[in-house]
């Protein structure tokens, strides 16, 4: 079997591009019995964008949700909180102790944040915390505890896999006496929908608030896609369907048959605001019945609770004695 695994940070309200980007293609791959998959709330990661507690909380509440609503099987999937499981901020030390600093200074989410400061005029550190610079590195322990084989992300995602390649290599080399400790992850992209565009066209993203949250209202969805911007082209003027971000949100919901016929109609000339109309009903199709489920699951916070602590004991498992091996292999071990 492959062991694949991903996470999600829990800081806002899960969106289609966390959807299509990395739950639906984890869920299609949970079922798969040649797969064993690790998925998790990152909620730790959370901690490095986000100091507002109820926020945080909510968050880990309604992404959990999710998972489930959607149909995660967790008799088959090991899914669990990555605060739950001490041996991962453990390990992290492991790994950070190992990982080159020079290295981490080219990590993107770092050097967003450096790069806006210079831009304007500031200490290139404000605001930069020890979290948000050895975020890959508490990434790579989630990724290497597990010696999971696949980790399917979104495309801004992949560099830190990368990451996690190179310090688990490392830590091989240092202390592994010929013999592999860590599997080295490969990063696995659903191409089509590697970047979900938001409202704007741009990535959609928390931090650029253009996304189009799962599990809204039927008048949240409609009021979203509403407001997803379009170009002036006059109902009757044939529309550009590959220049359209509507279009490619369409396309990673639909099935190649829909959209074959969306894209006659709209180089045939339909107006913007019917084919809005089109994707809104497609999106409610796709994800009604899932959002009866959610409101379920979310008003039932402690049968999550039992569930997420299901998961971690499940995934400790793994975890406790791995680690040992580890903490033995770094010279840590017992004077028994
Ligand atoms: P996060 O929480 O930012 O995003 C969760 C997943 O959703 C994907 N994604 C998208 N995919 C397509 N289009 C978009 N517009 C879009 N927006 C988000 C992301 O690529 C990601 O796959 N650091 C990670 C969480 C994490 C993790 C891990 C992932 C922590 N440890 C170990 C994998 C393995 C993050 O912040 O993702």
């Amino acid at each position: 079997t492959t062991r694949i695994l991903t996470g999600i940070t829990t800081t806002g309200t899960p969106h289609l591009g966390n959807y299509a980007g990395a739950i639906r293609p984890a869920i299609v791959a949970s079922r798969d019995p040649q797969m064993d998959s690790f998925y998790f709330l990152a909620d730790y990661h959370a901690l490095i964008k986000c100091d507002d507690p109820a926020r945080i909380q909510r968050s880990r509440l309604e992404i959990a949700a999710t998972w489930l609503a959607l149909g995660l099987d967790t008799d088959k999937a090991t899914f669990y909180r990555q605060s739950d499981i001490p041996e991962i901020p453990e390990l992290c030390w492991l790994l950070t102790c190992v990982a080159g600093k020079g290295l981490l200074n080219r990590a993107h989410a770092y050097k967003a944040s450096v790069d806006k400061n210079v831009e304007q005029g500031e200490d290139p550190d404000a605001g930069v915390t020890m979290g948000l610079f050895s975020y890959p590195v508490l990434m790579a322990a989630d990724i290497l505890m597990f010696n999971a084989q696949k980790v399917p992300v979104g495309r801004d995602q992949i560099q830190h896999v990368e990451m996690a390649r190179d310090i688990g290599q490392r830590f091989n080399h240092l202390f592994g006496k010929g013999k592999d400790l860590f599997v080295l992850p490969e990063v696995v992209i659903e191409e089509e929908v590697a970047t979900l565009p938001g409202l704007d066209g741009r990535k959609m993203s928390k931090s650029y608030d253009n996304t189009i949250p799962l599990f809204g209202s039927a008048k949240q969805l409609k009021e979203a896609v509403a407001r997803i911007v379009t170009d002036s082209r006059l109902p009757g003027e044939p529309k550009d369907a590959e220049g359209s971000h509507l279009f490619t949100l369409y396309q990673a919901f639909a099935s190649h048959a829909q959209q074959a016929e969306f894209r006659v109609e709209l180089e045939g000339g339909l107006a913007w605001g019917e084919a809005k109309n089109r994707l809104y009903q497609l999106l409610e199709d796709t994800l009604g019945e899932a959002r009866e489920r959610y409101n379920a699951l979310i008003a039932r916070p402690a049968d999550l609770e039992d569930i997420l602590l299901a998961g971690a004991a499940k995934a400790r498992k793994i975890a406790t004695p791995f680690l040992g091996e580890l903490r033995e292999a770094v010279g840590l071990r017992s004077f028994r």
